[in-house]
């Protein structure tokens, strides 16, 4: 059985929507699943200042946070954030940046690493977000594992790189396409992952 952690941010709730269909996905293929949020490090006055973004905070106040431990405990870790003018969030990047302990150990070496996003607008930055996603994931001798087009739903939904939503701000929620893809992310990693933990032993 793999061992995966789907660590993301999101302000609000499209990215989370996408984070909740992958772990649907490597559940149905027998993973153990840690399904965690990033620390939000916004100042409060602001977040609290904005409708949606309070919403979706107070929405996922259950949510554990994702620590190290959880890094070291899993053998795929899947991140996930918005872009942010087509870079990852600061949010999900303060968590990365937390984790210079582990790599002086080499505790990440040979986990299977993977990503998803969302954006607000078509070719707003998909691909870039998920590319710098997975720069930390060859720093710490992971093996990335992509969606690619390794089932029909990725010619439908039509990113190989990774799960990904163009939610227009948030006003559109991800359609079944998207959620079908990211399933199928989640489905795959849990299955190369276990395959390898498998092979290891
Ligand atoms: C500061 C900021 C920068 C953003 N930059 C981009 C961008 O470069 N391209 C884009 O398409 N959307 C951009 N967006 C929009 C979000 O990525 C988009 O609404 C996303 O779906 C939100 O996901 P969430 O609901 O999980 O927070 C930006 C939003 C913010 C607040």
């Amino acid at each position: 059985m793999a061992k995966v952690a789907i660590i993301f941010y999101s302000q609000t709730g499209t990215t989370y929507k996408l984070a909740q269909a992958i772990e649907e996905g490597a559940r149905e293929a027998g993973a153990e699943t840690r399904l965690l949020k990033v620390r939000e490090t916004a100042p409060d006055e602001v977040w609290m200042g904005n409708e949606k973004w309070k919403a979706h905070q107070e929405g996922i106040i259950d949510v554990k946070e994702a620590t190290n431990d959880d890094l070291e405990w899993a053998d795929a870790i899947i991140f996930g954030t918005p872009t942010r003018y087509g870079l990852p969030s600061a949010q999900l990047k303060n968590f990365i940046d937390q984790t210079g302990g582990l790599w002086a150990r080499g505790a990440l070496t040979n986990k299977v690493g993977s990503a998803f996003t969302s954006t607000a607008t078509a070719h707003g930055g998909q691909e870039a977000t998920i590319l710098a996603m997975l720069t930390p994931f060859y720093h710490w001798n992971m093996l990335v594992v992509a969606p690619g087009y390794a089932d029909p739903i990725q010619f439908q939904a039509g990113n190989p790189y990774g799960a990904s939503f163009t939610s227009n701000n948030a006003s559109l929620s991800p359609d079944e396409t998207a959620l079908a893809s990211a399933r199928f992310q989640g489905k795959r990693v849990a299955e190369v992952t276990a395959q390898f933990v498998g092979g290891k032993q």
